[in-house]
This record gives C-alpha cells, sequence and structure tokens, in this order.
C-alpha cells in the first residue's frame, strides 16, 4: 500500500478505498439485491433484482474483465508494450478498458457497427482504440470478417502488440462467477433462494452461477431469459445463436423463455417509472421471463441478474417508444 497522507482514512467497510479496484464486488463487497415492489404483488414468490450496473465500471462485465486481465498480469503476459484486443459488443470491452488504462496497458476493441453509438463513444472516452466491423449486434464466432475472426487475427498476427483475452472462450469468465455472483447470491439470500433469471451474452454468467448454486443445491432452478430472432437488445444472443459461444453448456439451464425482445424496452421503462431502477433493456427482458414463472410457479424466492443500467440505450428507447423523444414541451 502507498504512504500518503489519505492513507489513515483508508476504510473498506466506511467505503472510504485505495484504488477503484478495492470496489470490484466480491462475496465481501456484493452487488444490491433490492426487492421489486410494486411490479410483483406475489407475497408467495419475491424477486429481487441484482443490481450489477453498480459495480465501478457499470455493468455485470466487470466481473468477468477482472478475472481475466488479473490472469494475463500473473502470468507476464501484459505489459505497456503489449496490450489487450477483445471482441465485445461494449460491456466487457467497457470494463476492460477502464481497468487496462489505468494499469498502464492499451487496449483495442473489436465491435459491431450495430451496437448503439453511445457504447462505441463510452469505449473511446474509456481509452480504448476501436475497429468497427459488419457484424451481428453480439460478435459470431466462425464468421470470417467477424469481430472475433479479427480479434484473433490481429492477436496472431501481432503477437507482440496485442494479447486477446478472448471472453467467449475464456474459463476465467466462468470461473468469475463461481467465485463471485453465486456465493454472493447464496450468501445475500441465506441459502432461500429458489429461482435464479438471467440473460445468455457469452454464458459466462449463467454457466459461473449455476455451477455454484446446484451444487450448494440441486433444486435451483435456473432460467435463462432470450430475446426473439431478429433482436436489437445489445450483449444477448437469441437461442439460434448460442451453440457458438463456447462458453455454452445447456446442461446447467433448465429453461430458456424466448420473448419478444420489444418486451424489454416496455417493461425497462416500468423498472424506471414504477420501482426507481434504472433498468436497461436486458433487465427488461429477465423481468418479463421471472413474471411468467412467479404466475406459473406461485411460490419460491427469485434472484434476477440485472446486467446494466439505462443510460447507455437511451437512443434505443426512443426508438422503440418514439413518445420518448417527442418534443413535449408546449409551444410559447
Ligand atoms: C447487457 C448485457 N446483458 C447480458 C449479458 C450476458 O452476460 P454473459 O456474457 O455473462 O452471458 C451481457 C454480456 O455481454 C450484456 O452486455
Amino acid at each position: 500500500m502507498k504512504t500518503t497522507e489519505a492513507q489513515p482514512i483508508i476504510d473498506r467497510k466506511k467505503k472510504v478505498f485505495e484504488s477503484i479496484f478495492e470496489m470490484l464486488p466480491s462475496e465481501d463487497n456484493p452487488s444490491p439485491l433490492v426487492r421489486i415492489n410494486r411490479m410483483n404483488d406475489s407475497s408467495g414468490f419475491p424477486l429481487f433484482a441484482k443490481l450489477e450496473w453498480m459495480n465501478p465500471f457499470g455493468s455485470v462485465k466487470d466481473r468477468a474483465a477482472w478475472e481475466m486481465l488479473r490472469e494475463l498480469e500473473e502470468k507476464g503476459e501484459i505489459s505497456s508494450e503489449r496490450g489487450l484486443v477483445e471482441p465485445t459488443s461494449g460491456n466487457t470491452g467497457f470494463s476492460l478498458a477502464m481497468m487496462a488504462r489505468t494499469r498502464g496497458y492499451s487496449m483495442r476493441a473489436v465491435v459491431p457497427n450495430k451496437i448503439p453509438l453511445e457504447k462505441k463513444i463510452l469505449l473511446k472516452i474509456a481509452g480504448a482504440e476501436l475497429d468497427v466491423i459488419n457484424d451481428e449486434l453480439c460478435p459470431v464466432p466462425g464468421l470470417g470478417d467477424g469481430s472475433i475472426n479479427l480479434a484473433k487475427t490481429r492477436a496472431k498476427a501481432e503477437r507482440h502488440r496485442y494479447v486477446l483475452p478472448n471472453q467467449y472462450e475464456n474459463e476465467n469468465n466462468v470461473a468469475a462467477h463461481l467465485k463471485t455472483t453465486g456465493p454472493e447470491i447464496w450468501r445475500q439470500t441465506d441459502g432461500r433462494v429458489t429461482h435464479v433469471f438471467l440473460s445468455l451474452g457469452t454464458c459466462g454468467t449463467v454457466s459461473g452461477v449455476s455451477r455454484y448454486l446446484r451444487e450448494k443445491n440441486p433444486d435451483i432452478k435456473i432460467i435463462a431469459v432470450q430475446p426473439t430472432e431478429g433482436h436489437d437488445v445489445p450483449g444477448l444472443r437469441n437461442i439460434s445463436q448460442l451453440p457458438a459461444t463456447k462458453l455454452f453448456d445447456p446442461s446447467l439451464i433448465d429453461e430458456i423463455l424466448e420473448i419478444d425482445f420489444e418486451v424489454a424496452y416496455t417493461r425497462a421503462l416500468e423498472l424506471c417509472q414504477k420501482e426507481g431502477l434504472s433498468a436497461g433493456p436486458s433487465c427488461g427482458l429477465i423481468f418479463e421471463g421471472a413474471r411468467r414463472i412467479v404466475e406459473a410457479d406461485k411460490e419460491g424466492l427469485g434472484v434476477m441478474i440485472f446486467p446494466d443500467s439505462i443510460f447507455k440505450y437511451t437512443a434505443n428507447m426512443a426508438k422503440h417508444l418514439p413518445f420518448l423523444s417527442e418534443n413535449t414541451t408546449p409551444p410559447q
């Protein structure tokens, strides 16, 4: 620890930190669980949202990014001369870029052109260089010119300049949730959780959380909620795209609900206006899946992993809910 004048006041219990890295989530410093009130009137089946946007870089991806980066540091594979290259639909790239730049490494993000403009700008604000590629919204492995292959090609051809964490294949992405998200949920619910609701991108979250919680209680139901085909919910995959992700293991999932992607936007709006939760579109989709299971199962204790907040999606929200961008100021 550095000797500075501020040192005597550093105290994690009082939330006075030495650096932003101490704020990363762990069993002792979990992301919050907040109960759903107006949007769930079932007293037999309370629902709690796990607010991943409260992580220091704003999404569930802080967990995987940190675990992947830490391993590269431990193995001496990253330095001020050799930075990161990573395919990303935004959140992983932002977390990685913020962490990497703070530690003195460069970061190149390979992103599909369809991701929201806000995310591209945020990546640049974080200090990443961008390759914008004509690709599906969530990068698709195996496509010749796709983001994943371009990142792999760069990492191979320019080995001295780049190392590729590759969240789609990296077991540290799963390990992050096995070590943090799963234990946090178990502890925060005193082991009473019966259902976990989440969505699938790389499948790191589902694989790690499911492995941990099923070990504790094999009856816990792991329910994934996915958007219908042709969707534009960043970070998520439709069911047909899932086998392309190496971390996808269907045996770890009890049920996959497919829900009309338009609902993601209306439910996100409701979560903001009725619960005070600044939930992004993937949270809206997850909530809709949970709501349907509450109606069917009637009893339980559900935890929904809410990946990120609404702030990056204002343009997407206005596209789906045009009244949001109408000028409501009355003429003078
Ligand atoms: C907004 C959003 N929701 C959900 C997910 C899914 O998480 P995972 O990649 O762990 O499956 C992601 C991942 O990129 C995401 O960005």
